[in-house]
């Protein structure tokens, strides 16, 4: 038996969060509650507001009203070099690569915050090459000449970089090739057993489930069911609107 939920620490914690843009309102109050050690995911139609909801946990948009607490400090507002800071890593939706910068350089960007040693940079890079060693072999190359999966897996290393305690990815698979998707799905069971807690952001609720230990549905802007992956997956009003059963 895997350890009981309630005796991990939660590391997130979301409540009642609304966000917007402009006169937009587009999260009218996701609830989420993601444990320290996990891997969490938030699925939901196109347009639900799952982007808007990770712009706003790393600062990049400000709440209207909700709250946000990681790791004990109450973040709710904080601008995004404060979430970073924080622990927050965010790996934006369609990867935003550097073009014209090497896959390198793509990769250190990320550490710009970093107060620590080119040491400690230069070991975690390492670390990042042996979790995905084609970024080695094209370390020198432009990053715009990457497939897709690769891209893919340069942007997550870069959210890396920043040593992060939660690293959330805005749609993992979306343009990407089965086998692709299964290699990057390796990878973050693996970056989630050397210790990160992972909010993934799925589209597809199928390669959602399977990764993640719990998950939330939005539903136009809200929070509309939360649980372990395999009970929402279980659930006959998730499997009617998402799973097409
Ligand atoms: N920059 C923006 N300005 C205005 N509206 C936006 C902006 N970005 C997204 N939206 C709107 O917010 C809603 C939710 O979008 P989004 O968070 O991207 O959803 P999802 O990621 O779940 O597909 C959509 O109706 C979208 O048109
Ligand atoms: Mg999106």
């Amino acid at each position: 038996m895997s350890t009981p939920a309630s005796n991990q620490e939660t590391l997130l914690e979301v409540q009642g969060l609304q966000a917007g843009y402009g006169d937009v309102q587009v999260l009218w109050g996701v609830d989420l509650q993601v444990r320290a050690g996990q891997i969490a995911c938030v699925v939901g139609s196109n347009g639900a507001g799952k982007t808007t909801l990770l712009r706003a946990l790393s600062g990049m948009i400000r709440p209207r009203a909700g709250s946000m607490r990681f790791g004990g400090q109450t973040l709710t507002g904080q601008n995004a070099e404060a979430m970073l800071r924080a622990g927050i890593a965010h790996v934006p939706e369609g990867r935003r690569l550097f073009r014209g910068l090497s896959v390198r350089d793509n990769l250190l960007l990320g550490a710009y915050l970093r107060r620590d040693s080119r040491a400690d940079i230069q070991k975690d890079l390492e670390w990042v090459y042996g979790l995905f060693p084609i970024l080695a072999e094209r370390a020198q190359q432009d990053a715009s000449t990457l497939s897709g999966g690769e891209q893919q897996m340069c942007a997550i290393g870069r959210g890396l970089m920043s040593r992060p305690t939660l690293l959330m990815i805005d749609e993992l698979s979306l343009g990407l090739a089965p086998r692709a998707v299964e290699k990057l799905s390796q990878s973050l069971l693996e970056i989630n057993r050397a210790g990160l807690t992972i909010l993934l952001v799925e589209q597809d609720v199928f390669t959602a489930f399977e990764l993640a230990h719990t998950g939330v549905v939005i539903e136009s802007g809200r929070t509309a069911f939360a649980g372990e992956s395999r009970a929402l997956a279980e659930d006959p009003r998730v499997r009617t609107a998402y799973m097409g059963v």
